[in-house]
């Protein structure tokens, strides 16, 4: 039985249909609100708005759950590959075997960019944060191929959705070496996506690689770091209506380039409130500086006056604990002595963590910690620098945008994305 919601304004009352999804709280359908009654709903910051329907990723913020197309997050990072992930968010199944060495293969040859590319980057200062990058070389991008891409057409849009994926770290490798002053790597066909980024970062023309330019060493990309890398990406794939992503459905809604959409994705991620927390976790350790110090920075949080935040707390959805960074504490455990993680920062995290969860300010707000609360110690074990540590979110949730973006494209009942005001001008 189809159930309804009455609400009553001035003693007339109004009838809107209750709509229920497959998993999480009912939908109040709200749409026909404003022709009926001629009043706006006002919810700024979208807490209780439900932009479209999905059957991508479902989260459950108090049960601390997430899945990708119906898969829990910890059977996905344990048992399958960050690629493997971007062809369920892309086709809806797992791949056998013989999918996942084709699409994986696919990506491997569509990784490189135009030689026009490098003429991009060396526009840009030296100084510039790899992010201003990104996001211009994948606007760039969007000049490159045409926009009109018929999506019923699955070898159509397999083509856009993989060479998007394929050329993100190529493109943020030419970021980080630009940022360097070091001459480009191409991509390497024989490696796979996780290591292939890591050798674009690492390797000197003639076959050397350095973790870091300052270490002199010739190093190797073990199986431990690709693993750890690639667990990264797969947290990172999809995490439904945030943000970037309702910034990218946004954009979309307007028959923007999908390019387009997703270089404002990337804009929108960059900030610290959303993906710019992983970069600024590390930077708040460092600036914390020592255990000695943990105290002061946790009542500066806490003080209603201080615009100070403990930068890896907190999330809008997860009330109760965010299951990536679950997943990420448990494999920054395991490496700590595989990857050598600096045990300063280790030392710092600890504290604030366990001070964090056991204080009544952090506890009545449900403030856990995040998964970028985690991925910064692991990155920085990966020679990886913090300026990096956003475009690394953008890598693994590439595959996210596209799934999301091609989700409203098919979506016969979407419209132009456009909210109203509560107008108090004069
Ligand atoms: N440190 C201290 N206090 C905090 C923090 C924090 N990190 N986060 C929230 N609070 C407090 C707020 O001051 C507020 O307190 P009040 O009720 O006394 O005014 C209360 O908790 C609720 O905070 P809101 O900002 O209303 O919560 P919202 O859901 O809008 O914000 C957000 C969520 C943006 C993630 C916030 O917790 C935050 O700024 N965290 C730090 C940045 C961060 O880690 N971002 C990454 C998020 S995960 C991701 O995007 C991948």
């Amino acid at each position: 039985m189809k159930s309804i919601a009455t609400i009553k304004i001035d003693e007339k009352v109004y009838e809107f249909p209750i709509l229920e999804g497959t998993r999480g709280p009912k939908v109040l359908d709200i749409r026909s609100f404003y022709k009926d009654t001629g009043m706006f709903t006002y919810d700024p910051g979208f807490t209780s708005t439900a932009s479209c329907n999905s059957e991508i990723t479902f989260i459950n913020g108090e049960k601390g759950e997430l899945r990708y197309k119906g898969y829990p997050i910890e059977e996905l990072t344990e048992k399958y590959k960050y690629l493997d992930i971007c062809y369920l968010l892309l086709n809806s199944k797992l791949p056998t075997h013989e999918q996942s060495i084709e699409f994986d293969n696919e990506l491997r040859h569509r990784a490189f960019v135009d030689e026009g590319f490098q003429s991009l980057f060396n526009a840009f200062p030296r100084t510039a944060h790899p992010m201003a990058m990104l996001s211009s070389a994948v606007s760039a991008l969007s000049a490159f191929y045409y926009d009109h891409v018929d999506i019923s057409d699955e070898s159509e849009f397999a083509q856009m959705s993989g060479r998007i994926i394929a050329k993100i770290p190529t493109l943020a490798s030419l970021a980080y070496r630009r940022g360097l002053g070091i001459p480009i790597i191409y991509p390497d066909i024989d490696r796979y996506f996780t290591e292939n980024f890591l050798y674009m970062l690492r390797a000197y023309p003639g076959g050397k690689m350095h973790r870091n330019i300052n270490e002199k060493a010739d190093t190797k990309i073990s199986d431990i770091e690709v693993k750890a890398l690639d667990t990264i990406f797969t947290l990172h794939a999809d995490h439904e209506q945030n943000a970037s992503t309702t910034t990218v459905r946004t954009v979309a809604s307007t028959g923007a380039h999908p390019y387009g959409a997703i270089s404002a994705g990337i804009n929108a991620l960059w900030g610290r409130a959303h993906g710019g927390a992983n970069e600024s976790v590390i930077a708040q350790l460092e600036l914390i500086g020592n255990v000695k110090n943990v105290d002061k920075y946790i009542a500066k949080a806490k003080d209603p006056d201080d615009s100070f935040r403990l930068m890896g707390f907190g999330h809008r959805v997860y009330k109760n604990f965010d299951p990536r960074a679950k997943i990420l504490k448990k494999l920054q455990d395991q490496l700590k002595d595989e990857l050598n993680l600096d045990s300063r920062l280790l030392e710092i995290a600890h504290k604030i963590e366990d001070i964090a969860l056991n204080d009544e300010y952090f506890i009545k707000r449900n403030l856990y910690p995040n998964i970028d609360f985690y991925s910064g110690v692991i990155l920085t074990a990966l020679g990886i620098p913090k300026n990096m540590f956003t475009t690394i979110f953008v890598i693994g949730r590439t595959v996210g945008w596209i799934s999301q973006w091609v989700e409203f494209k098919k979506d016969k009942k979407a419209k132009i994305a456009r909210p109203r005001q509560l107008y108090l001008g004069l």
